[in-house]
């Protein structure tokens, strides 16, 4: 029975959801998120943890950071999610380089050390434990495609997976024989992080169960479909008890939470370099664990072969002072790393630098300002935000989660049809919203399509970021132009 629970395709079931709310002594089942006549109160569910005295009076009006930024000014940028936007310094930086690199001839050999070394302590981590990748899809791809699996292996991940995650794992699938569990992903403010310790223990407890080899997991913090942030060291603990391999899609979070990844101690976190971090176009951060932090991970390092690389070699120079070389398969069994892991993955022929070292620039300003700062900004907007919604819509409007800190992300979704049942999984309606909303208010903001437990079709919210960018004032202006446009779309106006 438990099956339908992990299953990867069809109607979805919420046996694993009554188990846990049952085993937590949650006395009734919750019906699932937005499927519900019209919201009622006003201040139903609000969290109350928004804090206006966190804020200027500046960032009501207009975000103390605006001017950072050369956005056009007739337009508000609310899908942050699917693409940041350079800074001004950071636009003239990687012209001013490119012109550079053209005049003078130059090429992107090497592993760029500095640019690892300048960024690395940002994220938590050392040089040698981070690449600057192209995108958050690349990383995934470095990640799971440079584990030899075997036919028989199995990863747990989730229902609500980007194809970035998705599609390497597909490769794995047909290429080696392994197989894939789906956890069914909770939605709405009707969900704790201790929920997904119970999700992916139940699966990983099933797949082995059912003979196969479980290897590792793999989810997306936060996941792109709801925003919700699926609790990365929990999860990572998970792992640890269960000897497996931990692979985070967390195209999100570099620029959005000020996280230190030694303390996670995941295996591998992908995430990308243009969306909220604000870098050039083409890049991303990997972060790959490249030594054991006993008190983070004691769990030996996994086996891993570079997958597009141009200075592998079976034997590396030692990065622990001792003298020879060491084999690629001997990795570090204590706080001393073997060898430089990144710079293997980090150098593959000739790499187009200016725009690699903008991502740097970018970096340096997120660390100048404060990656704290800036996660406090952002995360108070989005709960500014969250909180209007649930006061005009009801909570059961939202698909991301308020009430449970560890699951916040800068990413909301909801649905403005919360009114109408029929239209909560009206693509077209959806996609509507989404055009008429940048037609007529000047708001970009995208919708997702989301697997919703109890629902044999998908739930069409849409889906705004909150940035440095925006003001209270900015927030409220979204929440008052959906309102809007629901009711006119309501009386087919
Ligand atoms: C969770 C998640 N993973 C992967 C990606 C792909 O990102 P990229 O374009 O950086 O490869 C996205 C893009 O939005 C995403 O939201």
């Amino acid at each position: 029975m438990l099956k339908d629970s992990v299953k990867t395709d069809g109607v979805i079931d919420d046996h694993a959801r009554r188990k846990f709310l049952k085993m937590i002594g949650a006395g009734t089942v919750l019906a699932a998120t937005g499927v519900h006549a019209h919201a009622q109160s006003l201040g139903d569910g609000l969290s109350g943890r928004w804090d206006r005295d966190r804020f200027q009076p500046q960032d009501w009006a207009r975000s103390r950071y605006r001017n950072a930024f050369i956005l056009n000014p007739q337009k508000l940028f609310m899908n942050i999610g699917t693409a940041g936007s350079m800074p001004r310094e950071v636009v003239r930086f990687f012209n001013d380089a490119n012109t550079e690199y053209a005049r003078e001839s130059l090429n992107g050999y090497g592993n760029f050390a500095a640019l690892r070394a300048q960024i690395a302590p940002g994220f938590g981590v050392d040089p040698d434990e981070l690449v600057v990748s192209y995108n958050t899809s690349d990383g995934m791809c470095h990640a799971i495609l440079g584990i030899p699996w075997q036919a028989g292996d199995c990863v747990v991940t989730t229902n609500h997976e980007h194809p970035g995650g998705n599609v390497p794992l597909q490769i794995a699938v047909d290429r080696y024989g392994i197989e894939v569990r789906r956890i069914q992903c909770p939605t709405g403010n009707d969900q704790t992080a201790e929920e997904y310790e119970f999700l992916f223990q139940e699966a990983i407890d099933q797949a082995r169960e059912d003979g196969l080899n479980v290897r590792a997991m793999m989810w997306s913090s936060p996941t792109f479909l709801t925003g919700t942030m699926l609790p990365i060291r929990r999860l990572v603990d998970v792992a640890i008890k269960n000897e497996l391999i931990s692979i985070c899609d967390g195209a999100h979070l570099p620029g959005m939470m000020a996280y230190d990844y030694a303390a996670l101690g995941v295996d591998f976190m992908s995430g990308a370099g243009h969306k909220w971090q604000c870098g050039p176009g083409s890049t991303g951060i990997l972060i790959i664990r490249n030594k054991i932090r006993s008190e983070y991970n004691q769990l030996p390092l996994p086996a891993y072969f570079p997958v597009t690389t141009s200075s592998y070699s079976t034997n590396r120079p030692r990065t622990d002072g001792s003298p020879g070389t060491v084999a690629w398969t001997e990795r570090a069994t204590g706080p001393v790393a073997t060898y430089d892991i990144a710079a293997v993955i980090q150098s593959c022929g000739s790499k187009h630098s200016p725009m690699l070292n903008a991502l740097g620039k970018a970096c340096a300003m997120w660390d100048e300002i404060g990656r704290d700062v800036i996660e406090e900004y952002i995360l108070s907007l989005s709960m500014r935000l969250k909180d209007n919604i649930a006061s005009r819509w009801g909570v059961q409007a939202l698909y991301a989660p308020m009430d449970d800190p560890e699951l916040v992300s800068a990413l909301t979704s909801f649905n403005p049809f919360f009114y109408n049942p029929e239209l909560i999984t009206d693509a077209a309606a959806s996609g509507m919203f989404v055009n008429r909303l940048r037609d007529e208010y000047g708001i970009i903001v995208r919708n997702t399509a989301v697997p919703v437990i109890g629902s044999s079709s998908l739930h069409r919210p849409i889906r705004v970021s909150t940035h440095l960018w925006h003001s209270v004032r900015e927030v409220d202006r979204l929440v008052d132009a959906c309102w809007d446009l629901a009711d006119k779309m309501s009386r087919n106006l």
